[in-house]
């Protein structure tokens, strides 16, 4: 792989990263690894005299593990544009909760009905049918996608314009695995009518304690008197875990009104946490490719490793959007939520679903790559030299003659 050429100092620089070969990842994934800091000892930079030594600048976003263990989140894989439906798989089933009035429409339906589709400026959209007027207890279209690609850890980065919110509508933007509630369940948007806050949760099976000395801005609702930290989906009626956003422009009409923003959802083995920004407020780094949550200040809820085996909990999942109408949370809680009428009534009505949208930017998937480890390097001319690695300090020497392999 050649990284730069020079007229005289013609050099590669093969980087291999344990455990995962970094040869194997794409281009710019290299440059966030090269635009790390360079330390070679000086007993190897000073033997062959035509080497030379040159520090780059620092890469933002090194984040360590509580054991003290460098890492750095790497670029993934990336959902926008025109390809974004592509890797995604289209949920034809019956929406899986209870008193769903919707149906999920399949990927020729969605497109034929504009459900589904990215506009000339990139914005992908996927929303309800707003032009049917419906008879009463008739269902309303709607979508439902999951990634093709199969997560464990992660960091998940949506970056959208408009998220679903009104009146018997229910959307989220969550992640599941297929043997649910034994691979858990993360939902990273949620809501229904016209709440201001999003509502953050988990659900497992037995053993998984949300520890509420953990540090979030959130608060952690009551259901039936009792904190909702027990993540089982069997304990308070099944609502899961969950904690509510402090903010008022974190869900519905006002998170549309600040021009949307972003929600991450880190997960690794300490913990799953999860944040939002709106628009104005998005960090530099997100914006950069270069995420760095330790920068972000404390996230919106997050679930430790303290009182839940988090890898014993969580497993494989897809990344899901989707619309849900009336159903066990919006139908429900219908009836005091405020709106007019009854979920079946309000149905009926296409002018009612303007608001059941989704517009995306983008969902950046990001890898944790771990800095720490051995670091060898191999010249073209047999000259060979290891070192112990100062991770998160990764070296990059630029010689005349000869090929180096660093390996992290
Ligand atoms: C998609 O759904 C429509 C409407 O139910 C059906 O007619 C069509 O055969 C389906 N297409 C595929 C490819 O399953
Ligand atoms: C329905 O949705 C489409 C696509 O988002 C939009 O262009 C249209 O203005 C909406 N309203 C009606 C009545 O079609
Ligand atoms: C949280 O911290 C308080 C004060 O240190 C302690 O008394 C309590 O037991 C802790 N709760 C949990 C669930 O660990
Ligand atoms: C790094 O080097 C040390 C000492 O040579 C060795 O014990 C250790 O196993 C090496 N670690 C890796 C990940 O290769």
């Amino acid at each position: 792989m050649l990284l730069n050429a020079h007229p005289t100092c013609l050099f590669a620089l093969i980087l291999a990263i344990w455990p995962q070969p970094l040869h194997a990842l794409p281009g710019s994934e290299i440059w966030n690894v090269l635009a790390s800091k360079i330390s070679i000892p000086d007993w190897f930079v000073q033997s062959p005299p035509s080497i030379q030594h040159r520090e780059l600048e620092k890469r933002d976003g090194t984040n360590y593990n509580p054991d003290g263990t460098p890492f750095l989140w790497l670029p993934q894989d990336e959902y926008s544009g025109k390809n974004f439906f592509d890797d995604f798989d289209f949920f034809i089933w019956d929406d899986p909760t209870q008193y769903v009035q919707s149906d999920y429409v399949n990927r020729t339906t969605a497109f034929e009905k504009n459900l589904a589709y990215v506009t000339d400026d990139n914005k992908v959209v996927m929303r309800t049918d707003n032009t049917s007027t419906l008879e009463r207890g008739q269902h309303r279209d709607s979508v439902r996608i999951n990634t093709k690609k199969i997560y464990t850890t992660g960091l998940f980065i949506l970056d959208l314009d408009k998220a679903p919110y009104g009146c018997a509508i229910w959307p989220a933007f969550w992640s599941t695995g297929f043997n649910w509630p034994a691979e858990g369940e993360i939902d990273i948007l949620e809501g229904v009518h016209d709440n201001e806050h999003n509502q953050i949760t988990w659900h497992t099976t037995q053993g998984c304690i949300y520890d509420e000395n953990a540090t979030f801005t959130g608060t952690i609702p009551q259901h039936d008197g009792v904190p909702s930290t027990d993540c089982w989906n069997q304990a308070n009626q099944g609502t899961g875990c969950d904690v509510i956003e402090w903010s008022r422009a974190s869900y519905g009409p006002f998170f549309e009104a600040q021009g949307g923003g972003v929600l991450a959802m880190k997960w690794d083995e300490n913990d799953i946490s999860v944040w939002s920004f709106f628009r104005a407020a998005i960090p530099k780094d997100i914006t950069a490719g270069t995420p760095n949550p330790s920068e972000w200040g404390l996230p919106s809820a997050r679930l430790m490793n303290t009182m839940c085996d988090l890898p014993k909990h969580f497993a494989r999942h897809t990344v899901i959007f989707d619309i849900t109408l009336c159903g066990a949370w919006a139908g429900a809680s219908y009836a005091t939520s405020g709106c007019p009428g009854t979920c079946d009534e309000r149905l009926m009505h296409p002018e009612n679903f303007e608001t059941a949208i989704w517009q995306i930017n983008s969902l950046k998937v990001y890898r944790k790559q771990l800095l720490s480890g051995n670091v060898t390097v191999v010249s073209g001319s047999g000259a060979y030299a290891s070192m112990k690695a100062h991770a998160p300090v990764i070296s990059l020497v630029i010689a005349s003659t000869l090929t180096f392999v660093i390996s992290i």
